[in-house]
């Protein structure tokens, strides 16, 4: 993830900046960089690398300027050198960006037509043309700002600092955080409290959509409608900055929050967005054409997500999958084919029984290939290759960024394991890791959705049992769904395969049993219709998650509506996955449940 600083201070400004970024080096970066104004003249210094490779560059040229902004790069677009380390610089202003601007494509061309010339392959890059453009046709920084941030989709955080505004900084969020410093004449930026923490404890965290104007002595908060807000500043403790749940009550509800940034870096370590193909970090030890089958195997979450993969894998790949909880495949002495893949999923990497089962399958002279969050881990360490997910540290003993970004690997995975037994053709990869591009964007709408969640949380809470339905990838969805609540709320609930459900479940809807539907717009739409039907004839009570106004066409008066955007159904699992979680974090909530660390559970299971 990357980190972004800024300081409106009193003196140099430069050193402050990099010890800043110092602190925000847990989130992983591969380059860095400073720019000031000195008499309110721009410059910057990059370096590719750790931090100490750009302070050697400031001990031989340094920046003397009291306004800068600063920047630890995690490089999503283009390879992470000087040239795309940020900030990114016009003679107008230079930018901090942390996150993907998912119409960068269509932007570039807009400008390269308006004759604008690139230095670099980022997509951070048009910003600073976007805004120098505007300014040039007589805006001033802010008025530039505020026309170019409505043109801007995906999800993002910026930082601004323009030549000749030695009191100015300009910071926007639309997704990854975003918080402002109060100092004593003296002004802050900083992607979390962390960073802020020797500078200030006074903190105000910008709202989903904010941005924010900032002097020495002011901050004016704007809205995404351009509307000037209060924001509430919060007094930071100390203990606070070691372990920073941002302006969230628990882990889990930051971690829900951080999936359009975490995804979005898990998907830019697999995905090459200019040339739309997909380009793993590794080279693989095997060959996809030489399986004729795949292994998987993990526990509780990170098994739905394996579970998930296995209809990608079939359908991209045609590789058929075998897939088992962990504690059941390390003693069924399965058969495994000679020199066959197994595909191990683990967010802490430790997991007792997934890890016995890596080793049998190496015992076994199977290829392992490791799907974990935590890379320093055992399973890392035994596998053969590891592609990682980045989701960063997961605190919350509910799964839910490590989920979906080993979502984003495995989506990954499979168009790469289509592609090379030639099952996708290139149009067909293009199409799907573009589809794969938007989900940070999507998932970031769907986060909006949390009024609602909270609304029908509330009623959800009364409930003693409840069933969770879905077809397709979105069944194995269903199953953590069921899960997620489980876990926190302890609310009694099961997954099912809708078109199970007349099979047996079907015996116990009556109007005490709310359904959660899961049903995007996709080519198995209408046969979860005629359950949803199924389940209304019986007084079941329908909570519906799929796209705005489909419940009616399918002909039903659910209890509530869960209205998602347009999607391809392909990522569909990944972005239907915030409603899921939300609905099981509100839902504890509202019960008074300790979400963080429910009763018996544990984060990391290293025990049978
Ligand atoms: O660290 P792992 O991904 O191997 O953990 C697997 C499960 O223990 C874990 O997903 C568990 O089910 C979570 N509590 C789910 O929220």
């Amino acid at each position: 993830m990357c980190g972004i600083v800024g300081i409106l201070g009193k003196q140099a400004v430069a050193t402050d900046i990099v010890d800043a970024l110092r602190r925000l080096e847990y989130r992983g970066y591969d380059s860095a960089g400073v720019a000031t104004l000195e008499d309110g003249k721009l410059s910057r210094r990059r370096a590719e690398g750790k931090l100490k490779n750009l302070e050697t560059v400031l001990s031989q040229r340094p920046l003397n300027g009291a306004i800068g902004i600063g920047h630890t790069r995690w490089a999503t677009h283009g390879r992470p050198n000087e040239e795309n380390a940020h900030p990114h610089a016009t003679d107008k202003l230079a930018v901090v960006h942390n996150g993907i601007i998912e119409n960068f494509r269509e932007l570039r061309e807009e400008l390269i037509e308006k004759g604008r010339r690139f230095e670099s392959q980022t997509d951070t890059e048009i910003v600073a043309h976007l805004v120098t453009v505007e300014m040039e046709a007589g805006k001033s920084p802010v008025e530039a700002v505020g026309a170019v941030l409505p043109r801007l989709r995906g999800a993002f955080a910026l930082a601004f600092l323009f030549t000749g505004e030695t009191d100015l900084l300009i910071g926007a969020r639309r997704g990854p955080p975003l918080a402002v410093g109060h100092g004593d004449g003296e002004m802050y930026l900083g992607s979390d409290a962390l960073a802020l923490g020797p500078f200030t404890s006074r903190v105000t965290y910008l709202d989903e959509g904010d941005w924010a104007i900032l002097t020495r002595h002011s901050v004016e908060f704007r809205d995404e409608k351009n509307r000037v807000v209060h924001r509430p500043t919060q007094i930071v403790t100390p203990s606070a900055f070691l372990v920073d749940k941002g302006n969230h009550r628990h882990f889990m509800a930051k971690e829900i929050h951080e999936q359009p940034e975490v995804v979005g870096h898990t998907l830019s370590t697999y995905l090459d967005p200019i040339s739309g193909r997909v380009a793993l970090p590794s080279t693989l030890p095997f060959d996809f054409r030489d399986l004729d089958r795949i292994t998987i195997t993990a526990c509780g979450t990170a098994y739905y997500a394996g579970l998930i993969a296995k209809y990608w894998f079939e359908q991209f790949a045609r590789l058929p999958v075998d897939i088992d909880v962990a504690s059941e495949f390390r003693y069924r002495e399965a058969p495994l084919p000679a020199k066959g893949l197994m595909i191990v999923v683990s967010q802490s990497g430790e997991t007792a029984d997934t890890l016995a089962s890596l080793r049998y399958a190496r015992q076994n002279g199977q290829h392992i290939l490791s799907v974990v969050n935590v890379q320093t881990s055992t399973i890392a360490r035994e596998s053969h290759v590891v592609t990682p997910t980045i989701a960063g540290p997961e605190m919350g003993v509910a799964s839910t960024k490590a989920f979906t970004c080993q979502l984003a690997t495995l989506a990954a995975l499979a168009i790469y394991a289509g592609r090379a037994r030639g099952h996708l053709s290139e149009t067909e990869e293009r199409r799907l890791v573009d589809a794969l591009m938007t989900v940070p964007g999507l998932m970031n709408e769907a986060l909006k959705r949390e009024h609602a969640i909270e609304t029908l949380s509330r009623e959800l809470s009364k409930a003693r049992d409840v069933l969770y339905l879905g077809r397709g990838t979105n069944f194995p969805l269903a199953l953590e769904g069921a899960l997620k609540l489980k876990e926190i709320s302890y609310i009694h609930a099961e997954g099912y395969a809708a078109g199970e459900l007349k099979h047996g479940p079907i015996a116990l809807i009556d109007e005490d049993m709310p359904v959660i539907v899961i049903a995007p717009r996709d080519g198995i739409f209408e046969k979860t219709a005629s359950n949803m039907q199924e389940v209304a004839a019986r007084a079941g009570r329908i909570i519906f998650i799929g796209e705005g106004g489909m419940a009616g066409e399918a002909g039903v008066h659910p209890m509530a509506e869960i209205a998602m955007p347009a999607m391809d159904p392909f990522v569909a699992p990944i972005v239907y996955a915030v409603p899921i979680q939300l609905i099981a974090y509100h839902t504890a909530l509202f019960m008074g449940k300790d979400v963080d660390q429910p009763r018996n559970l544990a984060k990391s299971v290293t025990v049978e």
